[in-house]
């Protein structure tokens, strides 16, 4: 077997805790779209929303589709700011509709903006984002965050979706990973 990349270090965020934030948020998510008339389209940016998505929508009452969407981000030199390109797109059109957008963290916000821009480009009826994660203090870019379930500091975390070279996203706990 390879051996796991990185080190599993503290939790930072465990399994109960994040099951109640899920609830939590999905109570206001629900008091904000009552009054919709077609349903909320959820649209989960994968891979790393799908175990908080899955979570969120079963906790919503309110009529809900899911859609999915891809992007990847990379460095294209060790100061450059970051490229973000589609990966796979959604599966039908967002026009007229009122559309959550559902992240695993926003850091530099590069990603979250382009998807905003992407999406918004379809002309949904509205737009909103709802991430698990937000590390505030690595932004590089201004992007608003509807609905946030914890701020955490500055670690690379893995766990809940949240993955270090594809691994780690089965925990059921947030934790930090040291030597990544
Ligand atoms: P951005 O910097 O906000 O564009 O985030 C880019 C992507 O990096 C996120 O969507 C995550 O997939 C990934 N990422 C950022 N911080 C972490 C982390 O602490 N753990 C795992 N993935 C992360
Ligand atoms: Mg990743």
């Amino acid at each position: 077997m390879r051996a796991t990349p990185g080190k599993l270090g503290s939790t930072l965020i465990a399994a109960d805790a994040i099951r109640r934030r899920v609830g939590q948020l999905a109570a206001e998510i629900e008091a904000h779209y009552t009054a919709c008339e077609r349903p909320l389209v959820v649209l989960c940016v994968l891979k790393g929303a799908v175990l908080f998505s899955a979570d969120l929508v079963r906790s919503l009452t309110i009529p809900v589709e899911m859609e999915f969407i891809s992007m990847r981000s990379y460095r294209r030199g060790t100061n450059a700011s970051q490229a973000v390109e589609l990966v796979k797109d959604v599966g039908t059109t967002l026009a007229d509709r009122d559309v959550l957008l559902v992240e695993d963290i926003v850091d530099t916000g590069n990603t979250t903006a382009s998807l905003f821009r992407h999406a918004e480009a379809m002309r949904p009826r509205s737009l909103r984002l709802v991430t698990l994660l937000d590390k505030t203090s690595r932004r590089e870019r201004a992007v608003t965050v509807h609905w946030r379930g914890f701020e955490i500091p500055d670690h690379f975390v893995v766990g809940y979706g949240l993955d270090f070279e594809e691994q780690y996203r089965n925990l059921l706990d947030v934790r930090i990973l040291v030597d990544a």
